[in-house]
């Protein structure tokens, strides 16, 4: 049962080497499939889904009584629901056997487990006020590994009038980003909302639009290729449609097209609202998503393109349909694409007495579900600090002291790593542990010499497909 073995050096970096047995794999992975199916099974998953969207359909057509989908579990069966996903889906459980070349095995061996990156996300909205504000983006930085820049990259931002573009705003806010590993992305190349458009490109032909949204896509992509960790290509392209409207009803899919022959490698989205908000929305439903999503993908030359699935999130005053929620992302993960959520926040009617308390209440429901997806690759909150505008919400003050919500987001990001953790090896020398996915370094101290070794690795269930990790301490 042995995955892979490591030899620990002194004081040095290691990368790791898995001897991989393909039986074994093979059974695991057939075990984890059965598991998987009496788990949906047991869960009523499947039949819950069925349900909603054709609820969700029906609505539209008679409307009726949001409170028939409210959700028939108690909260604490959603919450170990979503903390055992959280399990299987973010986590890995790994025994760390220690042993000498001689292969007794270590009792007493200290491991110090450091957590040097996550696999997933947290990100927040971006605007250019960051960029004289030192205190600003010293927070930022200390908190998220991703952005989305709120309008600095729009079109309407880098060129307000004809021919003349301006990326100062766009280039200063990356290379910040850059300067500390805050990965970025291109929001937007274009949207489809006729009401974001410059006046000056309303009024154009077809003819002259086309010229000028293929010279906009050209701009923007090559200037930040190969810098960014996705594209929205079409903003709301299931909403809107102006584009279509003027040149045809293959647009978007031609200016995917346009973007992925400049930068191949960039995964491509589509980044929409009320996909998972609301159950009546007749134009962004998953299915229509999806839908979309194939039809772009399907379209000449576009089929080796890497997509992605944007979900805006922008939560509304009532409180949130969980289930809608959980079956909308159940749906749109089982295209195996990865789901970033872009703008999320939960906004309160004004009027509401406890406004601030209950959207706390709904933002770590809505949290907690969406983390429970592990195709949920990266959350982005909008907004971080009130310079950047609350008309929703805000996680800080003017003086980054945190709101309530900022509590709750502090709260979860330390609930949602492992962080620096010790252990210590039993009299078979070995150590469990459980590991949120991510890249680690473990530091081995010998009991007897004091002598401490190390290594960094990758810790997934691809990565480590076999629970037991072997690591030889060398004399
Ligand atoms: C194995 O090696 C360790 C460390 O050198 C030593 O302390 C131990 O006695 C050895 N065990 C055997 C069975 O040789
Ligand atoms: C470009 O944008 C920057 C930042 O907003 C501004 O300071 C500068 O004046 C602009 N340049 C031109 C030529 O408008
Ligand atoms: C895309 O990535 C592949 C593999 O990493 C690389 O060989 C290729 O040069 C990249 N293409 C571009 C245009 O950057
Ligand atoms: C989302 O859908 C609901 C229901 O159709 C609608 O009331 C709401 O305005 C939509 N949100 C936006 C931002 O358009
Ligand atoms: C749209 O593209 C499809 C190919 O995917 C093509 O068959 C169809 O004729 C195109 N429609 C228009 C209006 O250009
Ligand atoms: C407001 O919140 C407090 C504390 O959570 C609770 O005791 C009270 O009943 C709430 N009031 C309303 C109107 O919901
Ligand atoms: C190892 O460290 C422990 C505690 O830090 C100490 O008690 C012990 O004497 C040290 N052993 C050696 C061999 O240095």
């Amino acid at each position: 049962m042995i995955s892979g073995s490591q030899k620990l050096r002194k004081d040095s970096f290691v990368s790791p080497h898995f001897v991989l047995d393909l039986t074994e794999l093979m059974t695991t992975f057939i075990i984890f499939l059965l598991l998987h199916l009496c788990f949906l099974l047991k869960s009523g998953e499947a039949q819950v889904r069925k349900d909603l969207i054709t609820n969700a359909a029906e609505k539209t057509l008679n409307g009726f009584d949001e409170n028939t989908l409210f959700s028939p579990y108690t909260k604490q069966e959603w919450r170990s629901y979503q903390d055992k996903k959280i399990n299987e889906g973010r986590k890995t459980q790994l025994n760390f056997i220690i042993t000498y070349p001689n292969k007794t095995a270590v009792k007493g061996a200290k491991l110090h487990i450091k957590q040097l990156t996550s696999d997933f996300h947290w990100g927040c909205g971006m605007t250019h006020r960051i960029i004289n504000n030192p205190a600003y983006k010293k927070w930022f930085a200390s908190k998220f590994t991703a952005a989305d820049f709120h309008n600095e990259l729009k079109w309407y931002y880098t060129e307000p009038q004809p021919g003349q573009e301006n990326y100062t705003d766009p280039d200063t806010m990356l290379k910040f980003a850059d300067e500390h590993g805050i990965i970025v992305r291109g929001h937007t190349v274009l949207w489809d909302d006729v009401k974001y458009q410059q006046k000056w490109v309303k009024k154009l032909s077809p003819k002259k639009l086309l010229q000028a949204a293929n010279k906009r896509v050209d701009s923007v992509v090559k200037r930040y290729k190969g810098r960014l960790v996705g594209w929205d290509v079409m903003n709301e392209n299931l909403h809107h449609n102006f584009f279509e409207k003027r040149l045809g009803k293959n647009a978007s899919a031609i200016f995917y097209n346009r973007v992925y022959n400049i930068d191949p490698n960039t995964t491509l989205y589509m980044n929409e609202f009320n996909t998972t908000e609301h159950v009546n929305d007749k134009w962004a439903a998953p299915e229509k998503y999806l839908r979309r999503l194939k039809k772009i993908r399907a379209y000449p030359g576009n089929n080796g393109m890497k997509m992605g699935i944007g979900l805006q999130c922008h939560y509304g005053a009532k409180p949130i349909d969980l289930h809608y929620v959980r079956n909308s992302l159940s749906l749109l993960s089982q295209v195996g694409l990865p789901i970033w959520l872009t703008e999320l926040d939960v906004k309160m009617d004004p009027a509401l007495e406890n406004k601030s308390q209950l959207q706390v209440i709904y933002l770590e429901e809505i949290l907690r579900e969406s983390f429970s997806h592990a195709s949920v690759k990266a959350i982005i909150i909008w907004t971080g600090a009130s310079i950047d505008g609350c008309d929703v919400m805000c996680m800080t003050n003017e003086k980054l002291e945190n709101t309530p919500v900022g509590d709750l987001i502090d709260r979860l990001m330390e609930e949602w790593k492992t962080g620096n953790t010790e252990v210590v090896s039993d009299s078979n020398g070995i150590s469990k542990v459980s590991m949120f996915n991510g890249r680690y370094e473990v530091t081995v101290v010998d009991p007897f010499t004091n002598v401490s070794s190390r290594v960094t690795f990758k810790v997934d269930k691809v990565s480590l497909p076999d629970e037991n990790v072997h690591l030889q301490i060398l004399v």
